[in-house]
């Protein structure tokens, strides 16, 4: 039986992190090195190392039975718990009726996308995410390119705004940033928010991350700013450590009763509702107690001592420069000062920048800066720092949390040994590549530490 499928689906390239999970799992197999069997270091993965709180476990197994189908905003009890997580640590005072509930916030960036009309502007470098789903839509989209900060300018906003037409525009901004896991001021929010203001741009405030902001107190919601044209987004998958539960959920801005009926439409054509028993896990995982505290407090504590590690070594490598991390798990490396070597050995893009890393005798995944939506040429990567194994992290750091930064090396040392053996490799790549080395030269292994 041939099948013939529809052509707008043909012609959507592959989503980037599906081509590099491929891209991983084909290299493996054509590897012909035995120590290939030892995987590679992971820095490419954005998913958070550690478990699912406990008592969001417990009450997923306590509400198994649940076999309704929910409402289509979501359960009352959990849009209640995240109307109070709002509160106590956004500082936001959202009514329960403004939040939808969806399978996770990639969906819920889509269904925005879906109803809300005008053309996208999509600062750069961005999640990998946002830009196949704009595609697929078939809206218009314009880049918006970092300034030298790694962060939105104000005034190229605004430049970019006056030359669109539509009535409309909407701004998807991630903040904390991936990748940069840089954090916008309160000061910073309030220029970009005059601007939408003055320019009738709305805003997708992807908020993923703002549960890892390391100073915590320094995250400010855009919808805090900017109540009446945001639209925030945040879920379980970051904060949680639970991307495979698939919840997120979206705050709609003030006096959007008639958005909402139209969003009604969309997640009721599209997926009912989300899982029931999974939204009731989730209503212990926004309510406040202290257990979840506490698991805030330590996982953003941990986020922040592999940060620190992985800044600094990677300003050890002569000419590595990146963004400093203050939320995330990743940070943004710039390679840029190698293009002449990376020219030199055949390297003429950041795709194949990462390939070469990849394969034997480096064995080190990263993101490059084509899959951030970044010039081709430009060799700027995303490393994320979760390769290890977050419970034994967590409850290392519980037990006796390291205080001084030779007790914080120590830490990374004995709790992430693959994170500090895959920085040492990538200090090799560019040894090698300074070595005007082509990006296949055979190396002895035997210097490789391999680390399970
Ligand atoms: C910036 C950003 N937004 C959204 C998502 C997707 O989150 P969810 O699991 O809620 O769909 C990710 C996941 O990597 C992300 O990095």
């Amino acid at each position: 039986m041939k099948f013939i499928i529809d052509q707008q689906v043909e012609d959507i390239e592959l989503p980037e992190n599906l081509k590099l999970n491929t891209f991983l799992q084909e290299f493996h197999s054509d590897c012909p090195h035995p120590e290939c069997s030892f995987g590679f270091y992971g820095y490419a993965f954005g998913q958070s190392p550690f478990h699912v709180p406990r008592l969001v476990q417990k009450a997923l197994v306590d509400n198994a039975h649940k076999g309704q189908y929910a409402a289509v905003p979501g359960v009352e009890e959990l849009r209640e718990a995240i109307s109070e997580y709002n509160k106590y640590y956004f500082h936001m005072d959202v009514d329960p009726d403004r939040i939808y509930v969806g399978p996770g916030t990639k969906e819920l960036i889509y269904n925005l996308l879906e109803i809300l009309h005008g053309t996208v502007i999509l600062p750069t470098p961005a999640w990998l995410g946002y830009l196949p789903q704009i595609r697929f839509l078939k809206k218009n989209y314009h880049m918006l390119p970092a300034g030298v900060d790694k962060k939105i300018n104000p005034q190229d906003l605004e430049k970019l705004a006056l030359r669109l037409h539509d009535r409309q525009k909407i701004l998807i901004f991630n903040n904390p940033n991936n990748p940069t896991g840089l954090v916008y001021s309160k000061k910073e929010l309030e220029v970009i928010v005059e601007v939408c203001r003055e320019q009738n741009i709305i805003v997708i405030a992807d908020e993923i991350y703002a549960q890892t902001t390391y100073e915590f107190e320094n995250f400010v919601s855009m919808g805090k700013i900017y109540p009446e044209g945001t639209f925030v987004t945040n879920g379980l998958s970051k904060s949680h450590a639970a991307g495979g539960y698939r919840l997120g959920y979206v705050i709609f801005p003030q006096h959007s009763v008639d958005v909402r009926r139209q969003f009604k439409k969309i997640v009721a054509t599209e997926y009912t509702a989300v899982t029931t028993p999974i939204q009731h896990a989730a209503v212990a995982g926004f309510q406040i107690s202290k257990e979840m505290d506490e698991y805030f407090q330590i996982t953003r504590k941990i986020h922040e001592i592999m940060g620190e590690y992985v800044y600094e070594k990677l300003h050890e490598i002569s000419g590595v420069t990146s963004t400093k991390p203050q939320a995330t798990f990743y940070l943004l490396a710039d390679f840029n000062r190698f293009t002449p070597e990376f020219n030199a050995s055949k390297i003429p893009t950041s795709q194949k920048f990462s390939e070469t890393l990849i394969q034997h005798p480096y064995h080190t995944a990263i993101v490059g800066g084509d899959s951030l939506v970044l010039e081709r040429t430009d060799f700027s990567a995303r490393l994320a720092f979760v390769d290890y194994d977050g419970k034994k992290a967590y409850d290392a750091f519980r037990d006796d949390f390291p205080k001084s930064h030779s007790d914080k090396l120590e830490f990374v040392k004995t709790n992430a040994p693959k994170v500090v053996s895959g920085l040492k490799m990538i200090e090799t790549y560019f040894d090698h590549l300074l070595q005007n080395a082509e990006s296949k030269i055979d190396c002895d292994f035997s210097s490789l530490s391999v680390v399970n």
